[in-house]
């Protein structure tokens, strides 16, 4: 560091997450019957400090009145505090460390705590400044060296006055006795500290909030800093009531998050996509080119459900946006309901209960089976495909598929080798192919012939693949002895319109409204994978499931510094990117690539010392959709 810059510290809910005194509070008062008590008329007597509204002296003076603690609760208190460590500050113990000369903890806290503790961070006894305890013979704690600066109001001005450092001055903290430094003159800067708590009053004050310390070493174009980029400065976008786990995800990341629980249009969308990095959203929103010839600063689309139509897709890919869906997590649901329609179908149910709803008791076993020992025939042995078949075989079915791509059967299933052998010999048929354009009334007529007698006949998958004039002459012969079907050529539009098919009233048939992967657990598992996805792009530059970029999964950056370059995928450029590299002498540790039709997406992790100037001329490559560099 150069010596001009001097950053110091304040420590309670600075350095570390909490307050010093609350938790010693928590040690000394575990015994005592009035512990809740005596720890809230801490809090609030600290608030009150902090905001100013009465005296440092008296705060700290009717806090070690009543916090009886002794000597011996030290060690658990250091314990403690040690493991609650703002996150930015253990994330830079390697800045610190190298930079200690220039770093100072000046608290209204205790040494007595607080040097074993940032000890662990390289900062040196003589950097901290901070109050003394004094104690009784009996080690008990009973007041403060009054002679210490820090104990006075007004103390930290007074203190850093006193000190006399050489160069800049940048105070951090999230208390008004740390603006004071500066209002006195003795400081650059002021940064309000956030990543614990927000003091509005403080904030008021300050030259600029800094919710982590990565900020502020950004800030000041600090080198060695743990983070290329601060997270807090990432802008997340997230609409149409994304399930709470997702923004919690997201906030907890430390990104500066904004949750909208609607759609937008595209122009409202136009509007406020220009300074977001991140969007998510759900099956509504259009990604529009509109959309996203605004979105400047966008990195990354999430849509937290499977389908991703509603993006513009290639225009993302041209612009270097990359889009995370979430295919598998509602596999397991869709799974679950085939098999309960098995089951009730196998039993005639759909009818039986509708009979029951008008009056008729029809109590008798005819056209009532078991589902055990029937042969099962899964069209389509992908994620859900398999999935089912070890559900079904576990309660006894007798499971067949059949997959245009070579499939590895589960358990004891039996793989078919043509969609015609299947049919032949099914008595439950479930369709889960994909939407292929291919697979477009890929059961008409002429499959349906092939089937048995009193087959049962499932279409969970998309409404296009099946001939649905054809299912229902079926139904009404009595060939299928019936059907269930979630998915149509034509869906309504939302919850208000009607939903119209010519499958209404035909015989033993469950119509169900596109539900099959509905559950809240699906919504939950969305929540998850997705962020996890794009929080994973961000961090690391991993691809793994993007929907529209190669498919890169990198290893872990350590010691090194990881270069992103995605371009159009035009012949030469690889050339070029390297030739660039070895101008400026780089020494390259790994280096990752994969194209796709449209773009190329190439890592090049390097070794931490090189010449800045390379980022410049690989930015400069024609065909460079977009550069940014990882540590
Ligand atoms: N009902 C719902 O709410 C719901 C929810 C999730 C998924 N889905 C749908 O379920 C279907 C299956 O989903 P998945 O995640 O298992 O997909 P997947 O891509 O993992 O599996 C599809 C399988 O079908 C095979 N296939 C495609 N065309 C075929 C054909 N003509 N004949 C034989 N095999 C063929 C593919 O090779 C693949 O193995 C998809 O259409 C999906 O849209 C519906």
């Amino acid at each position: 560091m150069e010596n001009s810059k001097n950053f110091v510290i304040d420590f309670d809910s600075t350095f570390t997450q909490v307050e010093a005194l609350d938790v010693l509070a928590e040690i000394s008062l575990q015994n005592s019957s009035k512990r809740d008590e005596i720890i809230q008329e801490i809090k609030d007597v600290t608030d009150l400090g902090m905001e100013g509204k009465i005296s440092f002296r008296e705060s700290l003076k009717r806090r070690i009145e009543v916090l009886e603690a002794h000597k011996d609760d030290l060690p658990e208190l250091i314990d403690r505090l040690s493991s609650r460590v703002s996150a930015s500050f253990k994330r830079n113990k390697e800045f610190i460390t190298k930079n200690k000369e220039n770093i100072f903890i000046l608290s209204n806290g205790f040494k007595d705590f607080i040097v074993p503790i940032v000890a662990h961070y390289g900062i040196k006894p003589d950097h901290v400044y901070a109050n003394d305890f004094t104690y009784d013979d009996e080690g008990k704690i009973v007041g403060f060296n009054e002679e210490n600066l820090l104990s006075s109001n007004n103390g930290k001005p007074k203190q850093i006055e006193s000190l006399k450092l050489e160069g800049e001055v940048f105070v951090i903290g999230d208390g008004y006795n740390d603006y004071e430094i500066k209002a006195a003159g003795l400081a650059k800067e002021f940064y309000a500290f956030t990543e614990n708590i927000r003091r509005e009053s403080v904030i008021e004050k300050a030259d600029h909030v800094a919710p982590s310390f990565d900020e502020i070493l950004y800030k000041n174009k600090m080198e060695d800093r743990a983070l290329s980029y601060p997270k807090n400065r990432i802008k997340v976008l997230l609409l149409e009531n994304v399930h709470e786990d997702g923004v919690r995800r997201m906030t907890t990341e430390g990104y500066d998050v904004e949750v909208y629980p609607a759609g937008l249009s595209e122009d409202e969308l136009a509007e406020k996509i220009k300074d977001v990095s991140i969007l998510g959203i759900r099956s509504k929103t259009q990604v529009t080119k509109k959309v996203l010839d605004n979105a400047k600063r966008l990195h990354a689309i999430g849509a937290f459900c499977i389908g991703t139509n509603q993006i513009d897709l290639p225009e993302c890919q041209k612009k270097g946006i990359a889009v995370f869906n979430a295919p598998f997590s509602n596999t397991r649901s869709v799974v679950e309901l085939a098999i309960a329609e098995i089951i009730l179908l196998m039993r005639n149910l759909p009818d039986k209960i509708a009979s029951m709803h008008s009056g008729k008791w029809d109590k008798s076993a005819n056209s009532s089976f078991e589902v055990r020992g029937k042969k099962l025939g899964i069209i389509g042995y992908g994620n859900i495909g398999a999935q089912l078949s070890i559900l079904a075989e576990a309660m006894g079915l007798d499971v067949y598929y059949y997959d245009l791509e070579e499939r590895l059967p589960l358990g004891n299933t039996t793989k078919c080798e043509s969609l015609d052998e299947l049919l032949q010999l099914a008595d439950i048929i479930t369709l889960h192919v994909d939407g292929r354009p291919e697979n477009k009334n890929m059961i008409s007529s002429a499959e349906f012939d092939k089937m048995k007698e009193g087959v049962v006949f499932l279409n969970l998958s998309r409404g296009h693949v099946v001939d649905v004039a054809a299912l229902k002459e079926n139904l009404l012969s009595g060939k299928l002895r019936g059907s269930a079907v979630d998915v149509f050529p034509e869906e309504p539009m939302s919850n208000k319109h009607e939903f119209v098919s010519e499958l209404r009233g035909t015989p033993n048939t469950m119509l169900t409204p596109h539900i099959g992967g509905s559950t809240l657990e699906a919504q939950e598992n969305i929540a998850q994978f997705v962020p996890t996805k794009i929080m994973e792009y961000i961090n690391t530059g991993s691809t793994a499931n993007s929907v529209n970029f190669p498919n890169l999964v990198l290893p872990k950056l350590v010691d090194a510094h990881r270069f992103i370059h995605i371009h159009m995928n035009e012949p030469g450029i690889m050339a070029k990117i390297n030739n660039v590299l070895a101008d400026h002498q780089i020494n390259i540790v790994g280096q990752y690539l994969k194209t796709n039709e449209m773009i190329g997406y190439v890592i090049t992790d390097i070794n931490k010392d090189y010449n800045k100037e390379v980022m410049a001329d690989l930015k400069a490559i024609s065909g460079t959709i977009r550069f940014r560099v990882l540590y």
